[in-house]
């Protein structure tokens, strides 16, 4: 969360860092700011709220100078207003830095800085640590050494850029705990959180690790080392994925964008994996952890928000197709309870973005506890990736929209392989194998499918559009559904909604149940359909609306609900993915319908690296 972005180089600064944070908006959006070295000052136009605003208001692309940062704001300390926006400066107004992360102790550091007769004009706590920054740099008249020496004293989490009139053809970057690239260009350099802001200038990128930094010259000479000033060799990678990735392409939104990507995201994640022939699947990722699956006595799946929905999927498919038991931690409350782990455990996280602090924290715990780690990520070159001992990419490409939609069915991709590859390590026949790989290899046309049905989904979003409470109920495979149809339901519309198993129904949701009650059902044919219909007439008995997923041609259901929406067949562990999707379109246009910004939905950040 928070975006940053830092240009050096030949062109005026202030249009790429503008242009780089509407790119990263998408981390966090409370308010931005830029900063250019400007001859011997620094020119900062920074204000509440999204980057169009700054631009609006302040027009910061006219500063004229080569050197800049900028930010984009997911606020922890302090107010999102005007003041707090980064960058902020030292005390003279020299030095200027943007941050991402959470300076743990700056009130120990803000106490000492009070003490020598400094003040503040914000509550953050980035000031803190520049001006701590510009304290040293007084003392020690050379702006690398300053930062290095602030960061040894500093406990949290940071991704940061420095830039100072002082050093003018300079420019620092440090991280620990948030993500930074380095993209590398024709005697240019643009640091940001990721690559998507770099992209239009170079493909070539460094990825910063841990207690890393970076300082790049206007001669093109840069050097990364650790914070302890050891020289470190990274390799240079090239950005794997292309422009029109991170670009709307015609769609209203990157979350309808993204959904309709499914069918082609969908089939990435198992293009040269699945062997349908064999029932089998090569994940060249995992071969050096082979032997521990074959062996493992249980695996516990981490993560947050949609991801730990995924998980709950993979909970059922893991024991079904593998017969070995499986664990699903929120990954914030895995790393505080001293969870009992050892090194004959698998511990799966599984993550979007790659960063999230708290699973990253878990893998941390697991690992140090001897468990074997595997990570299920989308981004590529994250820290989780980076972190874990083995790992299956999604291969979803660059998801922007804030709701998760492409990566939710790419972590199932996975997850469905991951949980037939074991399985058929520890005894799952050929022949299951197959079926399940045959359907798996069908998804996408199935998915395209459900797309052609938007209009009718739209019209029963319109009809309900004006409904402040939701209720999502499914057994089974369908119960992670229900939960992640509530969710993305919430997180875009701010409608109250709760998912249920549909049984638990009668244990307290039912109360809730009237005639301004939508009910989403899902109720495909599986072996507790009936159960669910059941459950279905109790919800009509009392005036409540059922809008039901259901499978194609299925009379009974269209008979008890208010709305059908159809789906087609498939293996009954690989409803949850075609599930889901109605359920994001369904959110996505009520949430239009009541006119909330579906992209970058209110508090709400992409990738969450404070805990
Ligand atoms: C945030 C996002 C969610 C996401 C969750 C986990 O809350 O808004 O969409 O599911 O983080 O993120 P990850 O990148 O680890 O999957």
């Amino acid at each position: 969360m928070c975006g940053i972005v830092g240009y050096l180089g030949p062109q005026q600064a202030a249009p790429i860092i503008v242009n780089g944070l509407k790119r990263l908006e998408y981390r966090g959006y409370d308010s931005a700011g830029v900063c250019i070295v400007a001859e011997d000052t620094l020119r900062i136009g920074k204000q509440a709220g999204k980057v169009a605003n700054l631009e609006r208001d302040v027009n910061p692309a006219a500063i004229p100078g080569t050197l800049g940062i900028g930010h984009t704001r997911w606020a922890t300390h302090g107010l999102p207003n005007d003041v707090n926006a980064h960058p902020h400066t030292n005390a003279d107004g020299t030095i200027a830095m943007v941050h991402n992360g959470i300076i743990e102790n700056y009130l120990t550091i803000k106490k000492k800085l009070l003490n020598a007769g400094y003040t503040f004009r914000s509550e953050t706590d980035t000031e803190v640590l520049v001006v701590f920054i510009g304290m040293l740099y007084q003392q020690l008249g050379d702006l690398e050494l300053a930062v290095r020496t602030a960061l040894h004293e500093v406990e949290g989490t940071f991704g940061i850029v420095v830039v100072s009139t002082h050093e003018p053809d300079t420019m620092i970057a440090a991280r620990r705990g948030s993500p930074l690239v380095l993209g590398i260009g024709q005697q240019e350099f643009i640091i940001a959180s990721d690559a998507s802001a770099i992209i239009s200038h170079t493909r070539q990128v460094i990825y910063l690790h841990d207690n890393e930094m970076a300082v790049v010259h206007r001669n093109g000479s840069f050097t990364t080392k650790t914070i302890g000033n050891e020289k470190t060799h990274n390799a240079i990678q090239e950005i794997e994925f292309e422009l029109d990735a991170i670009e709307k392409g015609g769609f209203e939104h990157f979350m309808l964008k993204e959904i309709y990507e499914q069918p082609n995201t969908f089939r990435d994640g198992f293009r040269g994996r699945l062997q349908p022939s064999e029932g089998n699947v090569r994940l060249g990722g995992l071969s050096s952890v082979a032997d521990k699956l074959r062996t493992a006595k249980r695996i516990i799946i981490t993560a947050c928000g949609t991801s730990w929905h995924a998980g709950l999927v993979g909970e059922y498919l893991l024991e079904q197709f593998a017969r070995i038991p499986v664990e699903v931690e929120y990954a914030s409350e895995f790393r505080y309870r001293n969870p009992i782990i050892d090194a004959d455990d698998i511990v799966i996280a599984i993550s979007q973005s790659g960063e999230t602090a708290d699973t990253l924290a878990a893998i941390r715990e697991a690992k140090m506890k001897g468990a074997t780690v595997i990570g299920m990520v989308n981004v590529v070159g994250s820290t989780i990736a980076r972190e874990t001992d083995a790992g299956v990419y999604l291969h979803a490409g660059p998801e922007i929209g804030v709701a998760s939609t492409k990566a939710f069915t790419s972590q199932l991709c996975v997850l469905t392989q991951f949980a037939l590859y074991v399985g058929r390590m520890r005894g799952l026949p050929a022949a299951e194998g197959r079926q399940i790989a045959e359907a798996l290899e069908a998804i996408p046309d199935r998915m395209h499918r459900i797309l052609e049905q938007a209009d009718g989904i739209r019209e029963i979003a319109l009809a309900y559009a004006n409904a402040t409470n939701f209720l999502y109920l499914g057994r089974g495979y369908n119960f992670p559904v229900a939960l992640e149809g509530a969710l993305k339901l919430k997180e875009i519309s701010y409608i109250h909604a709760e998912g249920y198993p549909a049984a638990e129904m009668k244990h307290g949701p039912i109360a809730l149940i009237d005639a301004n009650m939508p009910v989403v059902f899902i109720a495909t044919r599986d072996e507790i359909y009936d159960k669910v219909l059941s459950n279905i007439e109790e919800v009509r008995a009392r005036n409540g609306r059922v809008i039901a997923i259901a499978n194609e041609g299925d009379e009974h259901i269209a008979a008890v609900a208010n709305h059908v929406i159809a789906i087609p067949e498939t293996h009954p562990a690989l409803t949850p993915i075609l599930a889901s999707i109605p359920l994001q379109l369904l959110a996505y246009y009520i949430a239009v319908e009541r006119g909330c910004n579906v992209d970058m939905p209110r508090n709400l950040a992409k990738s969450v690296t404070v805990e």
